[in-house]
């Protein structure tokens, strides 16, 4: 691939996944930690030349999920649709750069996986037999008694319940030789201590054939052939990594020529199990190539637990990003757990960091360089004759890309982060042994520019590396430089920038007064905000209504998308009583019929109506509208009395997105 100052002819495809989100509705900053993981590689590798698909979404099947939908009194689909917006939320706020979002309620992964489920019936290594065991509801997985710790789950610890129905099979047995050799003879899965985990605890305990289909309840993709059936979640979810390049079993993808094998999934360690031994086994029983890596990180801890809604230990990341901004999470989840290994998160630790490395000592070499630059240079500075002092940090500066690169190949961010801080540590370092404030006396302007050169070089560098990882941090930096961020990783050696005119910035990171920040942060996380923040949140608000005014009523692309547009066909409509305006209709949007109420009377007939397709916006608060609910707005185009329905151009499928 793209090594420095060599060109390429066609770029080299990576695709990348994290898991697939359950719609827990509190996301907290455990969950961050593998997209924004994610999210530092692909931005890297993106900036090698490779031609980036990263892919996330939403995990949205499962009797969990029709338990809580129940007990809020709503369709799953509908309690799903209501969670996914504040996720695509999470990763807006986190700049989490993904290419594509799938949901596993998207008709064409439905399909794909009912396809998927038939072809491995059909090739006999999927069968119909009973199931008799212990299932995990939280964890959506079966256990035999021996795996149990205690009688529980020994992911979660809680409960499990007897379960006997009937139930298709997977043929995990079959290939266990196989998966035991693709773990122990390659290094397909890493860490290393993942390994013995998967090939102790459940490989060389006997792989037994695994339940992939339930009937005990029904919120999930339908078996086809046999409708009493619906596919495993697990089964479902797995699936995405291919259904979301177009992968249906039947027909040809673009998409899945190109991008598969996985180059990466990426992972907490609890699911590993899932990645590395039943995944392997689908895809070989598809005769598809395997993923070429499997990463298992571990958890961020908090209080000594793995951070979880259940164990009501959660930190609030909108809470954070709020206060301290995205670039100050990511750079903590990327520094502070080390690879492989479980990270305790504390806010003082979180605001020590944000303190020491960032507005410290990545700030104020910033700032302190950019400021001697303007007040001595006017910015102006340009590649002098070296000295025996710049030797060592050029050489540090000379060796960071490799160093960096070496580190994210093995996808090991917090070792890289620690490298690109190591040269920001020398360079400080640097600025007390040349002592510019002495240069400035002796009038040794020569030198001086020098010093400032090779600082700035130093900033450059640091700058451009430093992107994947605080991606707005990294721009300000360039930003100062009067640079832009290249687009590939070309120039990273001392002296490819020749002449600067760069521009005095401010403070990168304000500094924090911890201990008041801890005890604000105490009491927002027990919900007691006090008035000052609500008072200061207002304005803001103010602030940001009277921008967006001046911006015209600008939204941005993540706004726009919380606004779910559907089509919808229209299978019956009637005119509302004593509402002249009003029509009733009940629309099909995929799998799902709708009541929606829409004033178009004047323009349409209810026979009219029957059969057309219309957009259809899905995730609007239902409202009462003369005693019917409706569930959804239809959208029209109006011109003084003249009114249209917007529709599709040509035939396309209900439930199709609008977007
Ligand atoms: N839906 C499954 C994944 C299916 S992939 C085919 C799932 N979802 S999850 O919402 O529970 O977790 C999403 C990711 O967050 C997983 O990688 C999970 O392991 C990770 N984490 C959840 N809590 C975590 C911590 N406290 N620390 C680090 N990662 C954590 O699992």
């Amino acid at each position: 691939m793209a090594t420095n100052g060599k060109k390429k002819t066609e770029k080299e495809k990576f695709y990348l996944t994290t898991p697939i989100y359950y719609p827990s509705g509190k996301w907290h900053l455990g969950h961050c930690y593998t997209t924004v993981y994610g999210d530092a590689i692909a931005r890297f590798k993106r900036m090698e030349g490779y031609d980036v698909f990263y892919l996330t979404g939403t995990d949205e099947h499962g009797q969990k999920i029709e338990k809580r939908a129940e007990s809020a009194g709503v369709s799953p689909k509908k309690f799903v649709d209501g969670l996914v917006g504040e996720i695509k939320e999470l990763w807006g706020a986190l700049n989490v750069s993904y290419t594509k979002f799938i949901r596993t309620t998207d008709d064409y992964h439905v399909k794909a996986v009912q396809n998927i489920f038939k072809k491995l019936y059909d090739k006999g290594d999927i069968y119909k037999s009973k199931y008799k065991g212990k299932y995990c509801t939280p964890c959506e997985a079966f256990w035999t008694e021996s795996q149990l710790v205690d009688g529980k789950c020994p992911d979660c610890g809680r409960e499990v319940q007897e379960t006997e129905e009937e139930s298709y099979f997977f043929k995990l047995s079959k290939y266990a030789p196989q998966v035991r050799k693709l773990l122990t003879e390659t290094d397909f899965l890493q860490p290393e201590s993942r390994v013995n985990e998967m090939v102790n605890n459940f490989i060389d305990a006997g792989l037994e054939d695994v339940a992939v289909s339930r009937t005990s309840f029904t919120w999930g993709v339908p078996v086809e052939f046999d409708k009493g059936h619906i596919v495993y979640v697990w089964i479902d979810a797995l699936s995405n990594y291919i259904t979301a390049l177009g992968y249906n079993g039947e027909s040809e993808s673009a998409d899945m020529n190109r991008f598969w094998p996985a180059d990466l999934h990426l992972m907490a360690k609890e699911i590993v199990r899932f990645h590395s031994i039943i995944w392997p086994a689908m895809l070989m029983a598809l005769d598809l190539p395997l993923p070429k890596k499997v990463v298992g990180h571990g958890w961020l801890l908090f209080g000594g637990d793995k951070m979880s809604k259940s164990k009501g230990n959660v930190v609030d990341p909108f809470i954070l990003k709020e206060r301290y901004g995205a670039d100050a999470l990511r750079y903590y989840l990327l520094r502070a757990m080390p690879f492989g290994s479980d990270g305790a998160y504390t806010s003082e630790a979180l605001l020590t960091r944000i303190n020491s490395e960032l507005c410290n000592d990545l700030g104020n070499l910033v700032r302190r360089t950019m400021k001697m630059n303007e007040q001595y240079f006017a910015g102006k500075l340009s590649k002098g004759a070296e000295s025996a002092d710049d030797a060592a940090i050029i050489a540090k500066a000379n060796a960071l890309y490799g160093a960096v690169k070496a580190d994210m190949d093995a996808y090991r961010p917090q070792q890289a982060l620690e490298k690109i801080f190591d040269l920001v540590g020398m360079a400080n370092k640097y600025i007390d042994l040349t002592k510019p404030w002495a240069l400035v006396k002796e009038n040794n302007t020569e030198r001086l520019n020098q010093v400032l050169y090779v600082l700035t070089e130093s900033i450059r560098i640091i700058g451009v590396l430093l992107l994947p990882f605080v991606p707005e941090t990294g721009e300000k930096i360039l930003a100062s430089l009067k640079l832009t961020p290249p687009k590939t990783n070309e120039g990273l050696s001392y002296g490819a920038v020749k002449t600067y005119n760069t521009v005095a910035l401010d403070a990168l990171f304000p500094r924090l007064n911890v201990e008041k920040e801890l005890e604000e942060l105490e009491k927002l996380a027990s919900g007691k905000k006090d008035e000052k923040e609500s008072v200061k949140k207002e304005e803001k608000k103010e602030e940001n209504k009277q921008v967006s005014e001046q911006d015209n009523n600008y939204i941005t692309i993540d706004e726009f998308f919380r606004t779910q547009l559907k089509v919808a066909e229209v299978l019956a409509c009637e005119k509302v009583e004593k509402a002249d305006k009003l029509l009733k209709l009940t629309v099909k949007v995929g799998e799902e019929e709708r009541t929606v109420v829409s004033g178009i009377a004047k323009y349409y007939t209810p026979e009219e109506m029957v059969g057309k397709r219309v957009v259809l916006v899905c995730n609007l608060k239902p409202r009462n509208m003369r005693g019917i609910i409706s569930e959804g707005m239809i959208l029209c185009a109006s011109e003084g009395d003249k009114l249209t329905l917007v529709t599709p151009e040509t035939a396309i499928g209900s439930g199709a997105e609008v977007c």
